[in-house]
């Protein structure tokens, strides 16, 4: 029996991130080179989106590539963007025949020239698809986004725009770079790593954990669905008690 079945549809995520890790292990253990696992990463990226739109989940966003990771090898780097810019132009189908709308978070201004333009003409191409967000997190750094955030309202301030009195949580949010995504209630990892990387560190304020064992590779739509099951059987008080419920 799938998880699928065990997915309480009253109950579901609205939106799922996932930090997508393990790619070079998982090519090391099978004694080929990091971008191997990469490019078998692509495979479980389409695993996740299909999951999702056969959940139905609203929101899924995906740590394709953060800023700390500009710092590996060059030819890794290459073969990463090399890697995005293949992938959208193979999986524009697959966003079209399922409703999906992409959406990027990050700063993109330092990924190849080849790839932002990829990446504005899928966005612009899917901008009327409702099923599914995904959005892919590339050059992000989730302290940075909060600097930005913090860079903007102080300007407003500055301006005499704003009073400073009148910043808050929603404010704050809203000068994000997820300010049009509500905050993930899910947020799995793969990989065995138990970190966060510099990711969505304001918005997983509430969300649920899920950590597996497993490399991206080798993710399916099982797990997602399985995740689900697991997030599904958590009791968020979100700081009430049990009883308060
Ligand atoms: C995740 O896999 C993909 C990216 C960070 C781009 P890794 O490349 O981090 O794989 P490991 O963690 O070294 O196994
Ligand atoms: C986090 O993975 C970034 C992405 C998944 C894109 P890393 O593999 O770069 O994370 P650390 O550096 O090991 O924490
Ligand atoms: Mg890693």
């Amino acid at each position: 029996m799938s998880f699928l079945d065990q997915i309480d549809n009253i109950k579901l995520p609205q939106h799922i991130a996932i930090i997508m890790d393990g790619n070079g292990r998982w090519a090391k253990q099978k004694g080929k080179l990091r971008v191997f696992g990469h490019q078998n990463g692509v495979k479980a990226v389409r695993e996740a989106l299909e999951g999702c739109v056969k959940a139905n989940i609203k929101f899924l966003t995906l740590y394709a590539f953060s800023a700390e990771n500009w710092n590996r090898p060059k030819l890794e780097v290459m073969a990463l963007m090399e890697l995005l810019v293949t992938s959208l132009k193979k999986e524009i189908k697959t966003f079209q025949e399922n409703g999906v709308r992409l959406n990027v978070i990050g700063d993109i201004s330092k990924l190849p020239s080849n790839a932002q333009k990829k990446l504005q003409e899928t966005i612009e191409a899917t901008k009327e698809n409702t099923h599914c967000t995904l959005t892919l997190a590339l050059s992000y750094s989730s302290r940075q986004e909060i600097v930005d955030a913090a860079r903007n309202l102080a300007k407003q301030v500055k301006e005499g725009k704003l009073q400073a009195e009148d910043i808050n949580d929603a404010l704050f949010s809203a000068n994000l770079y997820t300010q049009n995504l509500p905050d993930p209630d899910l947020l799995i990892r793969t990989s065995g790593e138990l970190r966060i990387s510099n990711f969505l560190l304001w918005q997983i304020a509430y969300s649920e954990l899920c950590f597996l064992d497993k490399m991206w590779p080798e993710f399916t739509k099982e797990d997602l669905f399985k995740s689900i099951v697991d997030y599904q059987q958590r009791e968020r008080r979100f700081g009430k008690t049990s009883e308060q419920l």
